[in-house]
């Protein structure tokens, strides 16, 4: 391992990573960007969407980079901070329903909102983030039962569908910026399939 990997695998270093989003919401906000301006409440709630949606992507891309480059040791760093990367995406995600719920204003609108599909999709996208995030520890993976534990750990897969969903359904944003997005995590996935499917094929 060299200098430069082992500074990166401290877990300081992983900290100020996860909070890049949260030092550089203040840039537009300096900058009295028009589009802040404009209505804050709402620029923040995308702005923290995006941020959970790209550690997400971060976080699901690590199994495929591992499996298709082993020997890399930025991928192994990426092992190493996996869990914390992975918490992150849920804690993102929380802030972005409580930005949400101010963002409505009162209960009434907020619970209203449910009914549209966007909305419930990212609602049961943070359900089962919750559930991935609880389960996140030693303890559960013990008690668990590896097996087990990797099956609840597909979960992400569907979590990627309710996302991509819950982007792409919004008028504003679409499929096309949802899908540069998600490009890289679907990009790896297909190789990794292949790579598993090559490795099947031959024995
Ligand atoms: C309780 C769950 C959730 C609720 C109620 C919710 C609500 C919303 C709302 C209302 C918007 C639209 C803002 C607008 O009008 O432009 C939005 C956008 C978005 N949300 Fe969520 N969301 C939830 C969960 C999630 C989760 C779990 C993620 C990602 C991990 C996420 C990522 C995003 C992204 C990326 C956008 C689009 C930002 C943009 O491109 O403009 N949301 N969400």
């Amino acid at each position: 391992m060299n200098t430069f990997t082992r500074w990166l695998r401290k877990k300081w270093i992983l900290y100020i990573f996860l909070c890049i989003p949260v030092f550089y919401v203040f840039v537009p906000i300096s900058q009295y960007d028009t589009e802040y301006l404009a209505d804050p409440a709402k620029y923040l709630l995308e702005y923290v969407g995006k941020a959970a949606t790209i550690l997400f992507v971060i976080v699901s891309c690590i199994t495929p980079l591992k499996l298709l480059f082993p020997k890399v040791s930025l991928v192994n760093v990426l092992v190493f901070h996996r869990r914390q990367i992975g918490v992150s995406v849920f804690v993102y995600a929380m802030l972005h329903l409580v930005i949400y719920y101010f963002y409505t204003g009162t209960w009434e609108i907020f619970i209203e909102d449910w009914k549209k599909l966007f909305i419930l999709s990212g609602i049961l996208a943070l359900v089962l983030l919750l559930v991935l995030t609880a389960t996140s520890n030693n303890w559960s993976v013990k008690k668990l039962g590896a097996k087990r534990w990797k099956q609840i750990h597909r979960l992400s897969y569907l979590i990627m569908l309710l996302l991509i969903f819950h982007q792409a359904a919004q008028e504003k944003t679409g499929y096309r910026e949802t899908a540069i997005y998600f490009a890289p995590l679907i990009i790896l996935q297909s190789f990794r399939l292949v790579k598993i499917g090559m490795k099947k094929a031959k024995d």
